[in-house]
């Protein structure tokens, strides 16, 4: 494999953004500052949800290493920093009293992205649900959405002043579906009502969040979903009607709630009756007009029918190369949700790429031409796409440095910086110089 030389800030038009991103549960170390317990230490306390029971307790302890990980962003070229706050770190019961420690934290952190030029892109909610409202019920309580408009409120009391912008929640889906119906995230349930319930709440705390911030006259708010490239296992019709319902929850459900104000009738076949009486009333707060969109994307999906019940759909295995995922690699699929996403939903609403990379089993000094290849692949899928007449705006790799991969632990390594667990010593990879090399320039 020869490695490719990656497009560079010129390839790009002149206003074109680049970043990186992380999350706070994945690399702060929660068991420090005062944060208060999160669903996601009690599902990893719970044997069999996550690799050796690994938690981000300690993680990349960031919450010590941070000047040292900004300037690595900054030394990357990097224009955006996309990362997140954590609500427990914040508000250690999810509502009520505040933990002073922590929001000095992100305070520091935001105006240390200030002063080394990065845009702070913060997202208010990356999946480290505070203990007490988990017990609650978390998203598949009705309340939700107040406690979330209360902690977007308080948050922006202090930091909306310096936030370059903000996205309410980090892919509705995973939130809802891949935690209340899959059951592989925290707080694992698989259950099909709390699933549509959770679906819904997620977009209504949203809304909720959006009109909030912008009372507060906040500017520069959109919403982060995920993608996956739904293809079909064979040419049957019942692998053609599964793949259309995979990709009506998993692609569609969210983007449809928030620009069209209603829910496909492939999703609301098996979900209506789960609903809560007269959500419709909440597309009101859920279709708050936004300002731009991310997408997170990583690989694609083969279905054929599954077990018989509503949904009705299995993954298979696909031919392509995978990485330490075992997700296929499939950079068509990035360009298909660009065009696809403004043709269908969002029209010129700017567009960014607000995730994508990919896990290898990394040493520090390898080449690492893999992740070369796969950011290269990806970030000419964007330079299609903005030929094809896609209003991308920047492109954001997953992730500046390896870090907690939520139930997989700490074994697959996303980072453009490798981290030793041992000694939490980071080091560049191949790929963060290749970047470099094209986005510092110009
Ligand atoms: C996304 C998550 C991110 C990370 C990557 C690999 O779904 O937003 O936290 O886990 O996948």
């Amino acid at each position: 494999m020869t490695t490719p030389t990656l497009p560079a800030r010129s390839d790009f038009p002149q206003d074109f953004l680049l970043g990186v991103a992380t999350s706070a549960y994945q690399i702060e170390g929660h068991a420090q500052g005062g944060a208060g317990q999160t669903h996601w230490d009690t599902f990893a306390a719970t044997g069999n949800n996550v690799t050796r029971a690994e938690n981000g307790a300690l993680a990349c302890d960031h919450l010590n290493r941070w000047e040292d990980d900004l300037d690595l962003i900054r030394d990357l070229g990097a224009d955006i920093y996309r990362f997140s706050l954590s609500w427990a770190r914040i508000m250690p019961e999810g509502r009520g009293a505040v933990n002073k420690a922590g929001l000095d934290f992100y305070d520091r952190l935001i105006d240390g992205m200030l002063a080394r030029g990065l845009r702070p892109a913060a997202t208010l909610y990356h999946w480290e649900l505070p203990s007490a409202l988990a017990d609650q019920g978390g998203w598949v309580n009705g309340d939700m959405p107040n406690w979330f408009a209360d902690y977007t409120d308080l948050v922006m009391a202090r930091l909306g002043d310096r936030l370059w912008s903000v996205a309410p929640i980090n892919e509705p889906w995973c939130v809802s579906w891949l935690s209340h119906f899959e059951g592989h995230h925290a707080p694992g349930l698989r259950d099909i009502r709390a699933a549509a319930r959770a679906m819904h709440h997620v977009l209504s705390s949203h809304g909720r969040a959006i009109e909030v911030m912008r009372a507060r006259g906040m500017r520069n708010l959109g919403a982060v979903c995920n993608f996956e490239a739904a293809l079909p296992a064979d040419g049957s019709p019942a692998s053609k009607a599964a793949t259309a319902r995979y990709d009506a929850i998993y692609n569609q459900f969210f983007l449809s709630g928030l620009f069209h104000g209603r829910y496909p009738d492939l999703v609301l076949e098996g979900l209506e009756q789960h609903l809560p009486q007269n959500y419709q009333d909440d597309f009101a707060h859920i279709t708050a007009p936004l300002d731009w969109l991310g997408l997170n994307y990583y690989t694609c999906k083969r279905l054929s029918a599954g077990c018989g019940i509503w949904p009705n759909y299995q993954g298979v295995e696909g031919p392509l190369p995978k990485t330490q995922m075992g997700w296929e690699i499939y950079p068509e699929g990035l360009h298909h949700f660009l065009t696809h996403t403004a043709k269908t939903y969002t029209g010129d609403l700017p567009l960014y790429v607000t995730e994508n990379g990919m896990a290898n089993d990394d040493t520090p000094d390898q080449p690492d031409v893999a992740r070369i290849t796969y950011l290269d692949a990806h970030m000419r899928a964007c330079l299609r796409a903005i030929e094809d007449g896609a209003p991308l705006k920047g492109y954001i790799a997953w992730s500046l440095m390896d870090n907690y991969e939520w139930a997989f632990g700490y074994e697959k390594r996303f980072g453009l910086v490798h981290v030793d667990f041992d000694s939490l010593q980071r080091q560049p990879k191949a790929s963060y110089h290749a970047l470099a090399q094209g986005w510092r320039a110009g």
